[in-house]
């Protein structure tokens, strides 16, 4: 088949640069490890309940107006349901799931992950003004996803 010189040209082009993308795609994934953000540790989703800190979730005091909140998720709920921080806490949450892809968000913040059972995802705030935050899983998980939330309490 003959084909013009400047199609073949252009084909050239074309196949060069997609290359060139696969090649840098393949260095940050491969070479320095970039991985999707927060997805910072990896656990078993069957044994959750078992696995510290997760066996007990709830709000743990590190420091003056520091806190981590171990969450878990699981249809249609979110352990501990409620929490409560003073104004001003730095409040760091790390969520795992039970079962299904659940959601995260804290409304009002810029705090919105994926719970992804098998990954412990990590998310910080900082609370400065007083108020009853809303926790709500914002992926669809079953019949009683509209159920699905927790409320973060600062004063
Ligand atoms: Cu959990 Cu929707």
């Amino acid at each position: 088949m003959h084909m013009p010189r400047a199609e073949k040209i252009w084909l050239t082009v074309g196949l060069l640069t997609m290359f060139a993308f696969a090649v840098v795609l393949g260095v940050f994934a491969f070479v320095m490890g970039a991985q999707p953000p927060s997805d910072a540790q990896a656990m078993d989703p069957t044994k959750v309940s078992q696995t510290p800190p997760f066996n007990q979730p709830g709000l743990k005091k590190l420091g003056p107006n520091n806190y981590v909140a171990d969450m878990t998720a699981f249809v249609f709920s979110f352990a501990p349901n409620r929490l409560e921080v003073p104004v001003g806490s730095t409040v760091t949450f790390n969520v795992t799931s039970k079962d299904v892809v659940h959601g995260f968000e804290l409304v009002g913040t810029n705090v919105n992950m994926m719970v992804v059972p098998g990954l412990v995802n990590s998310a910080t705030h900082t609370f400065t003004q007083p108020g009853d935050y809303l926790i709500l899983c914002n992926e669809y998980c079953g019949t009683g996803h509209q159920l699905m939330a927790a409320h973060l309490i600062v004063k």
